[in-house]
Protein backbone atom coordinates (compact mmCIF):
# COMPACT_ATOMS: atom_id res chain seq x y z
CA UNK A 1 0.00 0.00 0.00
CA UNK A 2 1.77 3.31 -0.99
CA UNK A 3 0.76 5.90 1.55
CA UNK A 4 3.78 8.09 0.81
CA UNK A 5 1.82 11.02 -0.50
CA UNK A 6 -0.46 11.01 3.01
CA UNK A 7 1.13 13.31 5.66
CA UNK A 8 2.27 11.73 8.98
CA UNK A 9 3.85 13.89 10.70
CA UNK A 10 3.28 14.21 14.19
CA UNK A 11 0.68 11.14 14.37
CA UNK A 12 0.64 9.01 17.49
CA UNK A 13 0.87 5.32 16.21
CA UNK A 14 -1.04 3.58 19.31
CA UNK A 15 1.06 1.26 21.89
CA UNK A 16 -0.02 -2.65 21.38
CA UNK A 17 -3.05 -4.08 22.27
CA UNK A 18 -3.30 -6.54 25.13
CA UNK A 19 -4.43 -9.17 23.23
CA UNK A 20 -3.45 -11.38 20.24
CA UNK A 21 -5.43 -12.82 17.19
CA UNK A 22 -6.82 -16.65 17.56
CA UNK A 23 -8.88 -16.73 14.43
CA UNK A 24 -9.54 -15.09 11.53
CA UNK A 25 -12.38 -14.43 8.58
CA UNK A 26 -11.74 -13.73 5.24
CA UNK A 27 -12.56 -10.41 3.44
CA UNK A 28 -12.04 -9.40 -0.26
CA UNK A 29 -12.22 -5.97 -2.37
CA UNK A 30 -14.75 -6.34 -5.22
CA UNK A 31 -13.28 -4.87 -8.01
CA UNK A 32 -14.33 -1.14 -8.99
CA UNK A 33 -16.79 -2.10 -11.63
CA UNK A 34 -18.37 -4.85 -9.37
CA UNK A 35 -18.59 -1.83 -6.42
CA UNK A 36 -19.93 0.63 -9.26
CA UNK A 37 -22.77 -2.15 -9.82
CA UNK A 38 -23.65 -2.98 -6.26
CA UNK A 39 -24.12 0.72 -5.31
CA UNK A 40 -26.96 0.80 -8.11
CA UNK A 41 -28.55 -2.24 -7.04
CA UNK A 42 -28.84 -1.42 -3.62
CA UNK A 43 -30.47 1.98 -4.05
CA UNK A 44 -27.22 3.93 -3.00
CA UNK A 45 -28.43 2.83 0.72
CA UNK A 46 -25.45 0.78 1.83
CA UNK A 47 -27.67 -0.96 4.47
CA UNK A 48 -28.77 -2.65 0.91
CA UNK A 49 -25.10 -3.96 0.03
CA UNK A 50 -24.29 -7.32 0.75
CA UNK A 51 -21.24 -7.62 3.47
CA UNK A 52 -19.40 -10.01 1.58
CA UNK A 53 -19.09 -7.06 -1.07
CA UNK A 54 -17.38 -4.49 1.63
CA UNK A 55 -13.80 -5.25 2.41
CA UNK A 56 -14.06 -2.90 5.45
CA UNK A 57 -16.96 -2.80 7.20
CA UNK A 58 -17.53 0.79 9.45
CA UNK A 59 -21.28 0.51 9.27
CA UNK A 60 -21.82 0.16 13.51
CA UNK A 61 -19.56 -0.24 16.30
CA UNK A 62 -22.74 -2.44 17.30
CA UNK A 63 -22.57 -5.69 17.96
CA UNK A 64 -19.55 -6.38 15.19
CA UNK A 65 -17.02 -6.76 18.12
CA UNK A 66 -14.75 -9.53 17.87
CA UNK A 67 -15.86 -11.95 20.73
CA UNK A 68 -12.66 -13.10 23.21
CA UNK A 69 -11.67 -17.01 23.79
CA UNK A 70 -13.23 -16.35 27.82
CA UNK A 71 -16.48 -15.24 26.08
CA UNK A 72 -16.68 -18.18 23.19
CA UNK A 73 -15.51 -20.88 26.07
CA UNK A 74 -18.69 -18.91 28.18
CA UNK A 75 -21.41 -19.19 25.70
CA UNK A 76 -20.61 -23.43 25.79
CA UNK A 77 -21.84 -22.38 29.57
CA UNK A 78 -25.11 -20.85 28.82
CA UNK A 79 -27.72 -22.83 31.32
CA UNK A 80 -30.85 -22.51 28.28
CA UNK A 81 -34.02 -23.44 31.26
CA UNK A 82 -36.99 -21.38 30.31
CA UNK A 83 -36.87 -19.50 33.87
CA UNK A 84 -34.19 -18.77 36.22
CA UNK A 85 -31.30 -20.28 34.73
CA UNK A 86 -28.22 -20.01 35.92
CA UNK A 87 -26.96 -18.09 33.42
CA UNK A 88 -29.11 -15.33 34.30
CA UNK A 89 -27.46 -15.02 37.93
CA UNK A 90 -24.11 -14.96 36.42
CA UNK A 91 -25.34 -12.09 34.16
CA UNK A 92 -27.08 -10.63 37.08
CA UNK A 93 -24.18 -10.62 39.65
CA UNK A 94 -21.83 -8.92 37.05
CA UNK A 95 -23.71 -6.06 36.63
CA UNK A 96 -24.44 -5.70 39.95
CA UNK A 97 -21.05 -5.90 40.56
CA UNK A 98 -20.15 -3.35 38.30
CA UNK A 99 -23.10 -0.97 38.24
CA UNK A 100 -24.26 -1.34 41.75
CA UNK A 101 -28.22 -1.65 40.64
CA UNK A 102 -30.41 -3.89 42.39
CA UNK A 103 -32.71 -5.18 39.67
CA UNK A 104 -31.57 -6.55 36.16
CA UNK A 105 -33.80 -7.24 32.91
CA UNK A 106 -31.95 -8.27 29.97
CA UNK A 107 -33.59 -7.04 26.96
CA UNK A 108 -32.40 -8.52 23.01
CA UNK A 109 -31.01 -5.31 22.32
CA UNK A 110 -30.98 -1.49 23.22
CA UNK A 111 -33.98 -0.45 21.49
CA UNK A 112 -36.17 -2.88 23.47
CA UNK A 113 -35.13 -2.10 26.29
CA UNK A 114 -36.23 1.85 25.45
CA UNK A 115 -39.70 0.17 24.32
CA UNK A 116 -40.00 -1.32 27.45
CA UNK A 117 -38.93 1.39 29.49
CA UNK A 118 -40.81 4.37 27.64
CA UNK A 119 -44.27 1.63 27.65
CA UNK A 120 -43.31 1.45 31.58
CA UNK A 121 -43.42 4.82 32.15
CA UNK A 122 -46.74 5.18 30.45
CA UNK A 123 -45.14 8.31 28.12
CA UNK A 124 -47.75 9.54 25.73
CA UNK A 125 -49.14 13.07 24.24
CA UNK A 126 -48.27 16.02 26.52
CA UNK A 127 -45.13 14.59 27.74
CA UNK A 128 -41.50 15.66 27.63
CA UNK A 129 -37.94 13.29 27.97
CA UNK A 130 -35.03 15.21 28.02
CA UNK A 131 -31.10 14.23 26.50
CA UNK A 132 -28.69 15.60 25.53
CA UNK A 133 -28.95 13.65 22.65
CA UNK A 134 -31.07 10.97 21.84
CA UNK A 135 -29.96 7.98 19.66
CA UNK A 136 -32.26 7.55 16.89
CA UNK A 137 -33.99 4.34 18.14
CA UNK A 138 -34.51 6.37 21.52
CA UNK A 139 -35.66 9.38 19.97
CA UNK A 140 -38.19 6.93 17.25
CA UNK A 141 -39.35 5.09 20.94
CA UNK A 142 -40.45 8.43 22.28
CA UNK A 143 -42.08 9.53 19.34
CA UNK A 144 -43.76 6.11 18.76
CA UNK A 145 -45.68 6.97 21.98
CA UNK A 146 -47.02 10.38 21.10
CA UNK A 147 -44.28 11.99 23.59
CA UNK A 148 -42.06 14.71 22.76
CA UNK A 149 -38.05 14.35 22.74
CA UNK A 150 -36.15 17.28 23.57
CA UNK A 151 -32.08 17.61 22.68
CA UNK A 152 -29.99 19.76 25.21
CA UNK A 153 -26.51 18.99 24.22
CA UNK A 154 -24.28 22.40 25.11
CA UNK A 155 -24.52 24.94 22.21
CA UNK A 156 -20.52 23.89 21.36
CA UNK A 157 -21.40 20.53 20.60
CA UNK A 158 -22.66 21.99 17.17
CA UNK A 159 -19.20 23.89 16.31
CA UNK A 160 -17.73 21.11 14.21
CA UNK A 161 -13.84 22.55 15.04
CA UNK A 162 -13.79 23.27 19.04
CA UNK A 163 -11.98 21.19 20.82
CA UNK A 164 -13.90 20.79 24.24
CA UNK A 165 -12.79 17.75 26.54
CA UNK A 166 -16.58 17.21 27.18
CA UNK A 167 -18.79 17.91 24.22
CA UNK A 168 -21.21 15.25 24.89
CA UNK A 169 -21.93 17.45 28.11
CA UNK A 170 -26.06 18.56 28.54
CA UNK A 171 -26.89 22.44 29.10
CA UNK A 172 -27.77 22.08 32.57
CA UNK A 173 -28.90 25.72 32.57
CA UNK A 174 -31.61 24.68 30.11
CA UNK A 175 -32.81 21.60 31.73
CA UNK A 176 -33.55 23.26 34.89
CA UNK A 177 -35.44 25.79 32.62
CA UNK A 178 -37.25 23.07 30.63
CA UNK A 179 -38.06 21.43 33.94
CA UNK A 180 -39.68 24.49 35.55
CA UNK A 181 -41.52 25.60 32.81
CA UNK A 182 -42.87 22.29 32.28
CA UNK A 183 -43.59 21.38 35.58
CA UNK A 184 -45.24 17.22 35.92
CA UNK A 185 -44.54 16.95 32.27
CA UNK A 186 -41.03 15.46 31.73
CA UNK A 187 -41.29 11.97 32.37
CA UNK A 188 -37.56 10.97 32.54
CA UNK A 189 -33.68 12.60 31.51
CA UNK A 190 -31.84 10.33 29.47
CA UNK A 191 -28.11 11.23 29.43
CA UNK A 192 -26.12 9.47 26.25
CA UNK A 193 -22.94 8.55 27.37
CA UNK A 194 -20.73 9.05 24.76
CA UNK A 195 -22.92 11.15 23.04
CA UNK A 196 -23.15 8.62 19.79
CA UNK A 197 -25.03 11.56 17.64
CA UNK A 198 -22.36 14.13 18.84
CA UNK A 199 -20.02 12.24 17.47
CA UNK A 200 -18.95 9.91 20.22
CA UNK A 201 -18.40 12.86 22.52
CA UNK A 202 -18.18 11.99 26.49
CA UNK A 203 -19.49 13.67 28.91
CA UNK A 204 -18.27 14.90 31.98
CA UNK A 205 -18.47 13.21 35.71
CA UNK A 206 -19.63 16.51 37.08
CA UNK A 207 -22.08 17.00 34.67
CA UNK A 208 -23.58 13.60 35.05
CA UNK A 209 -23.33 14.22 39.08
CA UNK A 210 -25.00 17.71 38.95
CA UNK A 211 -27.88 16.36 36.30
CA UNK A 212 -28.50 13.80 38.88
CA UNK A 213 -28.65 16.49 41.87
CA UNK A 214 -31.32 18.31 39.95
CA UNK A 215 -33.48 15.01 38.66
CA UNK A 216 -33.93 14.24 42.33
CA UNK A 217 -34.64 17.64 43.43
CA UNK A 218 -37.64 17.30 40.40
CA UNK A 219 -38.19 14.18 41.07
CA UNK A 220 -38.09 13.24 37.43
CA UNK A 221 -36.19 9.18 37.13
CA UNK A 222 -32.73 9.79 35.17
CA UNK A 223 -31.44 7.21 32.97
CA UNK A 224 -28.03 6.94 31.96
CA UNK A 225 -28.30 5.46 27.74
CA UNK A 226 -24.78 3.53 28.07
CA UNK A 227 -23.66 1.46 25.75
CA UNK A 228 -20.42 2.90 25.93
CA UNK A 229 -20.17 3.55 29.52
CA UNK A 230 -16.26 2.45 29.51
CA UNK A 231 -15.19 4.45 26.60
CA UNK A 232 -16.78 7.43 28.67
CA UNK A 233 -15.02 6.39 32.00
CA UNK A 234 -11.90 6.55 29.98
CA UNK A 235 -12.27 9.73 28.47
CA UNK A 236 -12.85 11.04 32.41
CA UNK A 237 -9.83 9.51 33.04
CA UNK A 238 -7.75 10.46 30.44
CA UNK A 239 -9.12 14.17 30.01
CA UNK A 240 -10.18 15.10 33.88
CA UNK A 241 -7.32 15.17 35.59
CA UNK A 242 -8.67 14.72 39.01
CA UNK A 243 -9.42 11.38 38.20
CA UNK A 244 -6.27 10.30 36.69
CA UNK A 245 -5.69 8.21 38.83
CA UNK A 246 -8.95 6.47 39.52
CA UNK A 247 -9.26 2.85 38.06
CA UNK A 248 -11.98 2.42 35.30
CA UNK A 249 -13.89 0.51 37.39
CA UNK A 250 -14.12 3.17 40.10
CA UNK A 251 -15.12 6.08 37.29
CA UNK A 252 -17.72 4.22 36.19
CA UNK A 253 -19.37 3.38 39.74
CA UNK A 254 -18.54 6.75 40.18
CA UNK A 255 -20.87 7.81 37.11
CA UNK A 256 -23.78 4.90 37.75
CA UNK A 257 -24.09 6.15 41.65
CA UNK A 258 -25.22 9.66 40.40
CA UNK A 259 -28.54 7.94 38.00
CA UNK A 260 -31.13 6.31 38.65
CA UNK A 261 -30.45 3.07 36.05
CA UNK A 262 -29.12 2.56 32.95
CA UNK A 263 -30.66 1.18 29.53
CA UNK A 264 -27.87 -0.79 27.65
CA UNK A 265 -27.39 -1.69 24.10
CA UNK A 266 -24.88 -4.61 25.18
CA UNK A 267 -23.68 -5.00 21.59
CA UNK A 268 -21.09 -1.55 22.09
CA UNK A 269 -19.03 -1.28 25.16
CA UNK A 270 -20.05 -5.24 26.47
CA UNK A 271 -18.55 -6.70 23.55
CA UNK A 272 -21.30 -8.94 22.43
CA UNK A 273 -22.34 -9.57 19.05
CA UNK A 274 -26.38 -9.27 20.59
CA UNK A 275 -28.16 -8.20 23.87
CA UNK A 276 -28.80 -5.71 25.92
CA UNK A 277 -30.46 -4.70 29.48
CA UNK A 278 -32.10 -2.52 31.85
CA UNK A 279 -30.52 -2.32 35.79
CA UNK A 280 -32.62 -0.44 38.38
CA UNK A 281 -33.24 0.42 41.44
CA UNK A 282 -36.80 1.21 41.41
CA UNK A 283 -38.65 -2.10 42.65
CA UNK A 284 -42.04 -0.62 41.31
CA UNK A 285 -40.68 0.21 37.93
CA UNK A 286 -38.72 -2.85 37.67
CA UNK A 287 -41.90 -5.04 38.50
CA UNK A 288 -43.83 -3.63 35.84
CA UNK A 289 -40.92 -3.67 33.21
CA UNK A 290 -40.98 -7.40 34.23
CA UNK A 291 -45.13 -7.73 33.67
CA UNK A 292 -44.27 -6.18 30.28
CA UNK A 293 -42.26 -8.14 28.52
CA UNK A 294 -43.52 -10.99 28.77
CA UNK A 295 -45.65 -9.84 25.89
CA UNK A 296 -42.89 -9.42 23.44
CA UNK A 297 -39.74 -10.09 24.89
CA UNK A 298 -40.34 -13.50 27.26
CA UNK A 299 -39.73 -13.72 30.56
CA UNK A 300 -37.86 -11.72 32.44
CA UNK A 301 -34.45 -14.22 33.22
CA UNK A 302 -33.55 -14.31 29.55
CA UNK A 303 -35.92 -11.00 27.84
CA UNK A 304 -35.02 -12.76 24.35
CA UNK A 305 -32.30 -13.92 24.54
CA UNK A 306 -30.34 -17.56 25.22
CA UNK A 307 -28.88 -18.18 28.35
CA UNK A 308 -24.95 -18.37 26.09
CA UNK A 309 -25.88 -14.83 25.29
CA UNK A 310 -26.37 -13.63 28.88
CA UNK A 311 -22.60 -15.91 29.67
CA UNK A 312 -21.06 -13.72 27.04
CA UNK A 313 -22.52 -10.36 28.13
CA UNK A 314 -21.37 -11.26 31.78
CA UNK A 315 -17.78 -12.11 30.66
CA UNK A 316 -17.64 -9.04 27.97
CA UNK A 317 -18.40 -6.10 30.65
CA UNK A 318 -15.58 -7.35 32.69
CA UNK A 319 -12.86 -7.45 29.84
CA UNK A 320 -14.33 -3.94 28.65
CA UNK A 321 -12.59 -2.51 31.95
CA UNK A 322 -9.22 -3.49 31.53
CA UNK A 323 -7.97 -0.29 30.71
CA UNK A 324 -4.85 -1.68 28.21
CA UNK A 325 -8.33 -2.83 25.76
CA UNK A 326 -9.34 0.83 26.44
CA UNK A 327 -6.37 2.67 25.68
CA UNK A 328 -6.06 0.73 22.44
CA UNK A 329 -9.03 0.84 21.28
CA UNK A 330 -9.33 4.79 21.52
CA UNK A 331 -5.53 5.50 20.27
CA UNK A 332 -6.81 3.34 16.98
CA UNK A 333 -9.70 5.96 16.58
CA UNK A 334 -7.26 8.50 17.39
CA UNK A 335 -4.59 7.52 14.71
CA UNK A 336 -7.34 7.85 11.88
CA UNK A 337 -8.53 11.19 13.20
CA UNK A 338 -5.27 12.53 13.28
CA UNK A 339 -4.32 11.04 9.33
CA UNK A 340 -7.25 12.58 7.99
CA UNK A 341 -7.42 15.58 9.70
CA UNK A 342 -3.49 16.54 8.79
CA UNK A 343 -4.26 15.29 5.42
CA UNK A 344 -7.25 18.04 4.71
CA UNK A 345 -10.52 15.86 5.47
CA UNK A 346 -12.71 17.70 7.75
CA UNK A 347 -13.40 15.48 10.44
CA UNK A 348 -15.47 16.39 13.98
CA UNK A 349 -13.09 16.88 17.01
CA UNK A 350 -11.58 16.56 19.06
CA UNK A 351 -11.99 13.14 18.01
CA UNK A 352 -14.48 10.63 19.51
CA UNK A 353 -14.32 7.45 21.36
CA UNK A 354 -16.31 4.85 18.77
CA UNK A 355 -15.32 6.48 15.50
CA UNK A 356 -14.01 9.23 13.06
CA UNK A 357 -17.08 11.38 11.98
CA UNK A 358 -16.56 13.31 8.51
CA UNK A 359 -17.97 16.51 7.86
CA UNK A 360 -20.55 15.71 4.95
CA UNK A 361 -20.90 19.39 3.90
CA UNK A 362 -17.51 20.68 4.05
CA UNK A 363 -16.44 17.14 2.33
CA UNK A 364 -18.62 17.87 -0.48
CA UNK A 365 -20.31 21.68 -0.36
CA UNK A 366 -20.74 21.57 -4.17
CA UNK A 367 -23.75 19.29 -3.66
CA UNK A 368 -27.12 21.13 -2.31
CA UNK A 369 -28.80 19.69 0.50
CA UNK A 370 -31.83 18.62 -0.77
CA UNK A 371 -29.52 15.95 -2.76
CA UNK A 372 -28.30 14.72 0.28
CA UNK A 373 -24.50 15.36 0.47
CA UNK A 374 -23.55 13.10 3.41
CA UNK A 375 -25.26 10.49 1.85
CA UNK A 376 -23.50 10.58 -1.59
CA UNK A 377 -19.91 11.03 0.12
CA UNK A 378 -20.91 7.98 2.02
CA UNK A 379 -21.65 5.85 -1.37
CA UNK A 380 -18.84 7.55 -2.73
CA UNK A 381 -16.39 6.13 0.24
CA UNK A 382 -17.70 2.36 -0.56
CA UNK A 383 -16.87 3.21 -4.69
CA UNK A 384 -13.77 4.12 -3.31
CA UNK A 385 -12.29 1.69 -1.66
CA UNK A 386 -15.28 -1.06 -0.37
CA UNK A 387 -15.15 0.69 2.77
CA UNK A 388 -19.02 0.98 4.37
CA UNK A 389 -19.60 4.05 6.59
CA UNK A 390 -23.05 5.50 7.51
CA UNK A 391 -24.15 8.58 7.13
CA UNK A 392 -25.73 10.28 10.12
CA UNK A 393 -27.02 13.26 9.34
CA UNK A 394 -29.76 14.64 7.23
CA UNK A 395 -31.03 11.26 6.30
CA UNK A 396 -31.46 10.55 9.80
CA UNK A 397 -32.34 13.57 11.42
CA UNK A 398 -34.03 15.79 9.37
CA UNK A 399 -37.76 16.06 9.99
CA UNK A 400 -40.70 17.58 7.14
CA UNK A 401 -42.57 20.37 8.58
CA UNK A 402 -46.28 20.66 7.80
CA UNK A 403 -45.94 21.77 4.46
CA UNK A 404 -43.65 18.88 3.31
CA UNK A 405 -40.63 21.00 3.10
CA UNK A 406 -37.67 19.50 4.76
CA UNK A 407 -36.17 20.46 8.39
CA UNK A 408 -32.73 20.10 7.99
CA UNK A 409 -30.47 19.44 10.95
CA UNK A 410 -27.15 21.34 12.19
CA UNK A 411 -24.90 18.54 11.62
CA UNK A 412 -24.68 16.56 8.65
CA UNK A 413 -22.03 13.63 9.47
CA UNK A 414 -20.68 10.50 8.06
CA UNK A 415 -19.54 8.19 10.73
CA UNK A 416 -16.72 5.76 10.07
CA UNK A 417 -17.48 3.22 13.27
CA UNK A 418 -14.34 1.55 14.30
CA UNK A 419 -15.85 -1.84 15.64
CA UNK A 420 -13.99 -3.47 18.93
CA UNK A 421 -10.92 -5.57 18.53
CA UNK A 422 -11.59 -6.25 14.64
CA UNK A 423 -8.87 -4.15 12.52
CA UNK A 424 -5.46 -3.68 12.18
CA UNK A 425 -3.62 -0.47 12.04
CA UNK A 426 -2.12 -1.61 8.55
CA UNK A 427 -6.81 -1.24 8.02
CA UNK A 428 -6.51 2.11 9.53
CA UNK A 429 -3.93 2.98 7.23
CA UNK A 430 -5.52 1.87 4.16
CA UNK A 431 -9.25 3.38 5.04
CA UNK A 432 -7.29 6.88 5.24
CA UNK A 433 -5.42 6.73 2.32
CA UNK A 434 -8.83 5.74 0.49
CA UNK A 435 -10.48 8.96 2.00
CA UNK A 436 -7.96 11.43 1.66
CA UNK A 437 -7.21 10.16 -2.43
CA UNK A 438 -11.51 10.76 -2.33
CA UNK A 439 -11.70 14.06 -0.61
CA UNK A 440 -8.68 14.86 -3.28
CA UNK A 441 -11.28 14.61 -6.18
CA UNK A 442 -14.55 14.90 -4.26
CA UNK A 443 -15.94 17.48 -6.72
CA UNK A 444 -16.78 14.46 -8.98
CA UNK A 445 -18.82 13.05 -6.49
CA UNK A 446 -22.86 13.34 -7.66
CA UNK A 447 -25.65 13.91 -5.37
CA UNK A 448 -28.22 12.13 -4.47
CA UNK A 449 -32.10 12.36 -5.36
CA UNK A 450 -34.28 10.52 -3.19
CA UNK A 451 -37.04 8.00 -4.18
CA UNK A 452 -38.32 6.62 -1.44
CA UNK A 453 -38.16 6.83 2.09
CA UNK A 454 -40.44 5.55 5.46
CA UNK A 455 -41.73 8.83 7.97
CA UNK A 456 -40.24 6.85 10.63
CA UNK A 457 -36.07 5.92 10.51
CA UNK A 458 -35.87 6.70 7.23
CA UNK A 459 -32.40 5.86 6.70
CA UNK A 460 -32.69 1.93 7.08
CA UNK A 461 -35.13 1.93 4.38
CA UNK A 462 -34.57 4.87 1.92
CA UNK A 463 -33.98 4.82 -1.44
CA UNK A 464 -32.04 7.35 -3.70
CA UNK A 465 -30.87 7.55 -7.64
CA UNK A 466 -27.65 9.23 -9.00
CA UNK A 467 -28.37 13.07 -9.80
CA UNK A 468 -26.34 12.75 -13.28
N1 LIG B 1 -28.39 3.98 22.33
C1 LIG B 1 -27.25 4.31 21.67
C2 LIG B 1 -26.41 5.43 22.19
C3 LIG B 1 -26.90 3.63 20.51
O1 LIG B 1 -25.79 3.98 19.87
C4 LIG B 1 -27.73 2.57 20.05
C5 LIG B 1 -27.40 1.86 18.84
C6 LIG B 1 -28.88 2.26 20.77
C7 LIG B 1 -29.18 2.99 21.92
C8 LIG B 1 -29.82 1.18 20.34
O2 LIG B 1 -29.27 -0.06 20.62
O3 LIG B 1 -28.98 -1.14 18.38
O4 LIG B 1 -28.90 -2.46 20.50
O5 LIG B 1 -31.03 -1.55 19.69
N2 LIG B 1 -26.54 2.22 18.04
C9 LIG B 1 -26.11 1.52 16.84
C10 LIG B 1 -25.17 2.41 16.07
C11 LIG B 1 -27.19 0.94 16.01
O6 LIG B 1 -24.81 2.04 14.94
O7 LIG B 1 -24.75 3.45 16.57
P1 LIG B 1 -29.57 -1.37 19.74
Amino acid sequence: MDISFLNVDGITIPEPPPYKIKTVEFTRIPTKDERTKILREARYNLFNVPSEAIYLDLLTDSGTAAMSDLQWSALMRGDEAYASARSFFNFRKAIQEIMGYNYVIPTHQGRAAEFLFFKALELGPGDYALSNQFFDTTHANIVNRGAKAIDLVIEDAYDVQKELPFKGDIDLKKVEQFLSDYPGKVKTIILTITNNSGGGQPVSLDNIQKLGTLAKEYNVPFFLDAARFAENAYFIKTRDPRYADWSIPKIARAMFDAADGVLVSAKKDCLVNIGGFIALNDKELYQKIRRIMVITEGFPTYGGLAGRDLEAMAQGIREVLNEEYLRYRVEQVTLLGQLLDKNGVPVLKPFGGHGIYLDGLAFAPHIPREQWPSQAVTCAIYEQGAIRATEIGSLVFAEKDENGNWIWPKLDFIRLAIPRRVYLLDHIFYIAKNIVELKDNADQIKGLNMTYAPPILKHFNAEFELVE
